[in-house]
């Protein structure tokens, strides 16, 4: 059995059956979702789907704090190397790795590439997705901050849970995000990316009405509710 917890905004904790501890897109400090504080956050992993505050600002501190292995794009991971990341794994757009827990593959996403930090002035990305394999009826993708594109349709019936952004101004928005689902056809969506700031309140109750018998949709609660899968 794995594991999914929701931290807010599009901050996941991933425990995977053989017990490895995931954190995808750490927000901690300044989530107004959470509470948890990043240096109790055990974590042997951390996936980054790209540098923007609200994805990456823990990013550093908890693989200070914890010794998880950092992962993400080839100049993420090279701008965590200048503020002393040693255990890192540079990936990019297309690729995938088979990890010690399963299979990561970066996936597009249609988005902004500027990487947040000290000193981050000259790194610049390209955003993306994971699709975490963990076996049949267990492939999860992070869809990351992503507008609707048709290379979703390349995920079709590859991915088992999808969570994706809802917020709208930024990323996809309710209708978008229904499209989404459509292209891929997973059986759960999580939706995230919704009601941190004012940019991006939209209801995920209404979302789960707009997607219908097409998935089913599973809102998670941070700090709450937990998904197992
Ligand atoms: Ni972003
Ligand atoms: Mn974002």
């Amino acid at each position: 059995m794995a594991k999914l917890d929701f931290y807010g905004h599009a901050t996941f904790g991933l425990t995977t059956e053989d017990d490895t501890r995931i954190i995808i897109d750490p927000f901690f400090a300044e989530n107004p979702w959470t509470e948890v504080e990043v240096n109790k956050v055990e974590a042997d992993f951390i996936f980054c789907t790209h540098g923007h505050f609200d994805h990456f600002a823990d990013a550093i501190p908890l693989a200070k704090a914890s010794g998880a292995k950092f992962v993400g794009s080839f100049e993420l991971v090279e701008y965590v190397e200048t503020q002393g990341v040693t255990d890192v794994h540079p990936m990019h757009i297309g690729g995938g790795w088979d990890f010690s827990f399963g299979r990561v593959k970066m996936v597009t996403a249609v988005h902004g590439g500027r990487v947040y930090g000290e000193g981050a002035e000259a790194y610049t990305t390209n955003p993306g997705g994971f699709v975490f394999d963990l076996g049949p009826g267990r492939r999860l993708y992070h869809a990351g901050d992503t507008g609707l594109t048709l290379d979703m349709k390349l995920l079709r019936d590859k991915v088992d849970i999808a969570l994706l952004p809802i917020g709208d101004n930024f990323t996809m928005g309710l209708e978008d995000a229904v499209t989404a689902v459509e292209f891929i056809r997973p059986a759960i969506v999580i939706p995230c990316h919704y009601q941190t700031w004012p940019y991006i309140e939209q209801d995920p109750e209404t979302f789960k009405t707009m997607v219908g018998d097409r998935a089913t949709v599973e809102i998670l609660e941070p700090g709450q509710s937990s998904y197992d899968f």
